[in-house]
């Protein structure tokens, strides 16, 4: 689906027109208020409703709820809803209006094109049928040359998290961590950066023994990705780091069948890293930005690690095995002192890391764990804005008891389940160094990660979450 920013659309021909509507459809005419009323159609924010044009096949009414009421996500909302429509009817070509930029300005027109972007996007290259192939083929989007940049930067950003939920959604034959290091090398390629991946020769040189100790159940072997991008005269320099485990089959501790189902998300977070690169790499801002990723896959082999194994990391930490489930936290912990050492102003991580997570904030809701609280403001205000949702928890000291170990300095799961997200977080917190990271946040994306169910303007599966919201933090440091 392609989108084009148009300040003059006559002469075009289209199928549909995709136009918004306040609640109490005021704007219409009688005609068109009658024949949406009797669709059930009030203009509430989610709505959809598609009446013969003359111009066109069909126009498709969108909700924009109440006038005075107007926030980003649904703009968002309703522009996805309208492209999802357009696909269900097989519209081909489409023409968009700029919705709620009256309200919103610039904000809209870059929620529109996040709308048209996410709505349209559905996991289904694997169908054979063409009538499940179907896509929109061109949008038009109708607007002022003022609101064109904005929009600009909502496609990126719309473009960005598609290209992660699609990673994201490849199944674990697929994705194994030499390819997702491909990939990496691939994107590298594309957008001028430096990429280095270190194989299981390097790994041991290095000391990454979490991801050594992780990946050796596996035939598919571990590997570490520094992906960067180095602008001339950058004013900042940022870490990200992401879990990425291809498949998270919860190796010797293995994981019931409930559970061990859509386990090949559990690299969400190494893909929005590799998603958020992307965007920068078309943004190109002036922020030094290090992507990190280390990448296994936890299976239960002969040579898998066991409960009970004791691993010394490079930081001199020492880690007792209680869990081998509680995968992500151990190699997490080689990318941390890795990113440490690059002394950034910023390092944040981002990982599907615990089912507690989800149990404390629900599917759709992200944990925040920072102790800067600039950096948790201003988080939590672009997580408002994107729709990505984000909630802080707290790195509470009292819990690092629970996480103490017995034979060694620490041990990988409580010794209760209570606070589970929260003593994964502290775990961490061990391996970022202090005196060489001026900030570091961890973002526990397990809920919002992956969908079972469509919600909102995502289709059932991958989200690209957080990549919206961190791409434009790293735009903001820029600043
Ligand atoms: N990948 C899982 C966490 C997860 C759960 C992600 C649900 C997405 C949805 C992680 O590696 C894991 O298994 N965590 C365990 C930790 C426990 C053993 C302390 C969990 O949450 O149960
Ligand atoms: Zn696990
Ligand atoms: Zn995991």
């Amino acid at each position: 689906m392609k989108l084009s920013y148009q300040t003059e659309i006559k002469g075009k021909k289209v199928d549909a027109l995709i136009t918004g509507v306040y609640e109490g459809l005021k704007e219409l005419d009688e005609k068109e208020k009658e024949a949406l009323k009797a669709l059930g159609f009030k203009g509430k924010a989610g709505e959809v409703a598609v009446l013969p044009g003359e111009a066109f096949k069909g126009i498709i009414y969108v909700g924009l709820g109440k006038k005075g009421e107007l926030k980003p996500d649904t703009v968002r909302l309703a522009a996805a809803k309208g492209i999802k429509e357009a696909k269900r009817r097989k519209f081909k070509r489409i023409v968009c209006e700029l919705l709620g930029t009256d309200k919103l300005k610039e904000e809209a027109a870059r929620a529109v094109a996040e709308g048209l972007k996410l709505g349209s996007y559905e996991f289904n290259k694997y169908k054979s049928s063409e009538d499940e192939q179907f896509e929109v083929e061109k949008v038009y989007v109708a607007g002022t040359p003022e609101f064109k940049e904005a929009f600009k930067l909502g496609e990126i950003l719309g473009e960005a998290a598609n290209y992660t939920r699609a990673l994201v959604n490849e199944p674990g034959n697929v994705i194994t961590p030499e390819s997702l290091a491909e990939e990496a090398k691939k994107l590298a390629k594309e957008y001028g950066f430096e990429c280095t991946v270190f194989d299981e020769k390097k790994l041991e040189k290095n000391q990454m023994v979490g991801i050594l100790t992780v990946g050796r159940g596996s035939k598919n072997p571990p590997r570490f990705i520094h992906i960067a991008y180095k602008p001339k005269k950058p004013k900042k320099r940022v870490v990200l780091v992401g879990k990425g485990v291809t498949f998270d089959s919860g190796g010797l501790n293995i994981k019931p069948e409930q559970y061990m189902k859509t386990m090949k998300s559990d690299k969400a977070g190494a893909c929005a890293v590799l998603g958020i690169m992307k965007a920068i790499g078309e943004l190109r801002p002036d922020v030094e930005v290090h992507g990190l990723i280390p990448t296994v896959e936890n299976m239960p082999d002969g040579k898998a690690y066991r409960p009970d194994d004791i691993i010394v990391y490079r930081n001199g930490k020492s880690v007792e095995v209680h869990s081998t489930d509680a995968e992500g936290r151990l190699i997490l912990a080689d990318a941390l002192i890795y990113g440490s050492e690059l002394e950034p102003d910023v390092m944040i991580d981002m990982a599907t890391l615990t089912g507690a997570c989800v149990v404390a904030l629900g599917n759709y809701t992200s944990g925040l764990f920072t102790e800067d609280e600039r950096l948790a403001k201003e988080l939590l205000s672009l997580s408002e804005k994107s729709g990505e949702k984000m909630w802080r928890l707290p790195l509470d000291e009292d819990l690092k008891e629970d996480i103490k170990g017995q034979y060694a300095d620490i041990q990988n799961v409580g010794k209760s389940r209570y606070g589970g997200a929260i003593t994964a977080a502290l775990f961490l917190q061990n391996f970022v160094d202090g005196d060489k990271v001026k900030s570091w946040a961890h973002l526990d994306i397990a809920g919002p990660a992956f969908l079972s169910s469509p919600w909102k303007y995502y289709s059932a599966g991958a989200t690209g979450q957080p990549v919206r919201t961190v791409t434009e933090l790293l735009l903001n440091s820029n600043k």
